[in-house]
């Protein structure tokens, strides 16, 4: 338990008719930098507004450092929430905002310097103190409303899609910025997102949300590499998916007939013959060319699309029973690659793709 920060067991939340948050479970360790990942609508809001108490649960405990929430207000609470709109108060200075907290708590007026001080050292704006809101940038606004928040020195630091308002260079730099933050302070981080790139570069630990519910938890390698389901294939990077039947299976491993297509593939887990099961190969998996039609999974096909992307080329390849596939090649020296209408082979070992039977768990 000593090291478990928030732990989730059998979280439901009923809006009406509306099962936002559909029998959640999980638990976040102590320091981690952890993600909830999802489209639109999935529920990931409402968990964070469960944890931080502005919401109630319909049914399951909400725990933090091993303690039940269910009748703790939300100020009450070893959490703090930054919202997408950061409400910040505009008309005050820095200073202000940072310390707001703290002088609502009652801190005395050296207490507090020193910790506003600290926090100016961590965001790395030592200097303006003094300024107005309105008078800077959306990523130094931002890291105000992170210091915000560290300042009261919470357990767990909720944060909901706090960088969404950033435009991509700015985004991309505040989400390093905010990660050494992280390491720095050692808070737990309970990181909102609907973006797959931001929660793969800043997590350590990643939910993966559909429809209110957990797919799939784990560290950005395992979710990328071993999806257990198709949306989370799907959603995290890209991926061929070969759907259909299998049709023979044994030794881990197993054939899946896709429309005529027979494909191999490695079996971690238990499936039966007849069951209707799918094939996920990411393109950077996939060979081109040359050495492909040695491999297990070898087929005919001819290039359909070429998009030259600077570190990799992108192809689209036409197979013999009609459906696409997308191949992506490194280009580690500059070659011609192929163009389209050129007839090639495709092909990959049975290790690099993942099988995934339909209703996994
Ligand atoms: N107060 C509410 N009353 C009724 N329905 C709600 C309420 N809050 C959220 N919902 C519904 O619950 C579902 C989950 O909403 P939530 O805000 O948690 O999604 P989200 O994953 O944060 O989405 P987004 O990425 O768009 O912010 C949605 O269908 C939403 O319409
Ligand atoms: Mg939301």
């Amino acid at each position: 338990m000593g090291d478990i920060d928030v732990e989730l067991r059998g979280v439901t939340k009923r809006f009406g008719s509306v099962t936002a948050v559909d029998n959640v479970s999980f638990h976040i360790k102590k320091g981690e930098f952890f993600s909830l990942l999802g489209p639109s609508g999935c529920g990931k809001t409402t968990i964070l507004r469960m944890v931080s108490g502005f919401e109630t649960p319909t049914e399951g405990v909400i725990e933090i450092g091993g303690e039940d929430m269910s009748r703790r207000v939300p100020f009450k609470r070893p959490t703090n929430l930054v919202f997408q709109h950061l409400a910040l108060f505009p008309h005050l200075t820095v200073y202000k905002n940072i310390a707001f907290g703290l002088e609502m708590k009652g801190f005395s007026k050296s207490e507090i310097r020193k910790r506003v001080d600290e926090m100016f050292d961590l965001i790395q704006l030592q200097g303006y103190a003094e300024r107005k809101i309105s008078q800077l940038s959306g990523g130094q606004k931002q890291r105000i409303a992170i210091a915000r928040a560290l300042v009261n020195h919470p357990t767990v630091l909720l944060l909901d899609e706090p960088l969404g308002a950033l435009d991509l260079k700015l985004r991309e730099q505040m989400q390093l910025e905010l990660k050494r933050i992280q390491r720095e302070v050692g808070t737990t981080f309970v990181y909102v997102t609907h973006d797959q790139k931001e929660a793969i570069t800043m997590s350590n630990s990643i939910a993966v949300m559909n429809n209110g519910i957990v797919e799939q938890i784990g560290d950005a390698g395992e979710i990328y590499e071993n999806p257990r389901t198709v949306f989370v294939a799907n959603f995290i990077g890209e991926t061929n998916l070969f759907d259909g039947t299998v049709s023979s299976n044994g030794n881990g491993a197993a054939t899946v007939d896709c429309a005529g297509l027979a494909v191999k593939v490695a079996a971690n887990g238990p499936v039966m013959d007849g069951q209707r099961a799918s094939v996920s190969v990411r393109p950077e998996k996939i060979r081109i060319g040359a050495g492909s039609d040695t491999l297990t999974n070898s087929y005919e096909g001819v290039v359909e699309d070429v998009v030259y992307q600077g570190s990799t080329t992108s192809y689209r390849v036409r197979l013999g029973n009609g459906r696409d596939v997308n191949v992506a090649v490194q280009n580690t020296e500059r070659s011609d690659g192929f163009s389209p209408g050129a007839a090639i082979k495709v092909g990959w070992e049975p290790e690099r793709g993942v099988l995934i039977p339909e209703h996994a768990p």
